[in-house]
Parts: structure tokens; sequence; C-alpha cells
């Protein structure tokens, strides 16, 4: 499919991601069902369809806060400086934490967010992701629940972007060889 010069092809479509956030809000239901619901942090601004999603699919009366984090540095590789743009603002003590995001990738973002809950004495720190990239992995990130393991793709859609388009698209793609970012 191309949107302007750019082609987008479908990786997952949304019939696929629907099915797959429906079961990974069972696993979270069920995995918390014993103990006080989580307070989950959506990793602005790629995670919030996803998270949308999410939410209405788990069966407990959770809350939602949201942080935004960027990299230092222009371009699409990141720098692995990390900068917190917005802060959550829920209390976090005793509190079991959430973390949704919408890919793991170098894992720097996502290690950087762990150390920076943990350091709000909640009561845990898990993580949700929708995507995982393992081949660019920089630094280990335990992820708790995961929707689909991905090759090196610069992916789009969903609540993703590339330079802030593209995220309307109902389905996951990714962006065409020779169109793709450099450093992906
Ligand atoms: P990190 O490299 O794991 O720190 O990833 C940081 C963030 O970069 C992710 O949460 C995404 O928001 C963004 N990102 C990583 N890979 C892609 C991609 O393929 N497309 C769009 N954004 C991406
Ligand atoms: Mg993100």
């Amino acid at each position: 499919m191309a949107a302007g010069r750019t082609e987008i092809r479908c990786l997952f479509s949304a019939e696929t991601i629907a099915k797959r956030v429906q079961e990974l809000a069972i696993e979270i239901t069920t995995a918390y069902a014993n103990q006080p619901p989580p307070l989950l942090i959506g990793a602005l601004k790629g995670s919030w369809i996803f998270m949308a999603d999410l939410v209405r699919q788990i069966k407990l009366p959770i809350c939602c806060d949201f942080v935004k984090l960027s990299s230092y540095g222009a371009g699409s590789t990141t720098t692995g400086q990390i900068k917190m743009q917005l802060d959550m603002t829920l209390p976090t003590k005793g509190q079991h934490l959430l973390i949704v995001e919408d890919i793991i990738d170098t894992g720097l973002s996502t290690d950087w967010l762990i150390r920076h809950l943990r350091g709000k004495q909640p009561a845990s720190v898990r993580v949700c992701a929708l995507l995982d990239k393992p081949s660019r992995r920089r630094v280990p990130v335990t992820i708790d629940y995961l929707g689909f393991t991905i090759p090196d793709h610069f992916i789009v859609g969903y609540g993703i972007d590339w330079a802030e388009q593209h995220r309307e698209l109902p389905y996951i793609g990714y962006i065409a060889e020779g169109d793709a970012p450099h450093g992906k």
C-alpha cells in the first residue's frame, strides 16, 4: 500500500492485532486477579492506540497515566540519552505499575523508564509491549506481556509514526526497504 511516495507493507492486520490485544488483556487480567489492579503507564506517543484498545479489554478497575520520553539528537537512530518530556501525575507509592510500550527497540527508553519508576517506591514494575525488535537490543529488558516479536523493520501504523506520519493506519505496517529511515 502506498501513502504518498512511501511504500508501506502490512505486517499485522487490524483483525490480527485485535485478537492478540484481547489475548494480552486476558493474560494481564489473570495475572493481577488476586492483587490490587495495576496502574497502567502509557509511553507516549506511540502506545496510545494500543493502550486504548488494551484497557477496554482488561477486566479490572484500572487507572491510567502517561509519560513521554525522547532521545536526544536528530534522525531516527537513538543517541541513547533519554530526556523526560512529561512525567506521570498519579501517586505511585505501593502501586503495581504496568508500563505500556509500542515498540522495544534498543531497550534504552524502557530501561530508563523502569529505573525512573522504581525510584517512586512502587509495589512492582512490569512491562507490556506491543512489539519487540530483539535484534536491535542494546540493554536487556524483561517484557512481561508481549504482543509480537518482529524483525528489524521500521514500523508505522496503529499509533506508531515515522516523523509524525502514518499513526492513523488501522494496521501495523513497515516501510519498504528502499524508503526506510537510515539506521533501521
Ligand atoms: P528504544 O530504542 O527501545 O529506546 O525505542 C524507543 C522508541 O523508539 C520506541 O518506543 C518507539 O516509540 C520508537 N521506535 C523504535 N522503533 C521504531 C519503529 O520501527 N518505528 C517507529 N518508532 C520506533
Ligand atoms: Mg515508545
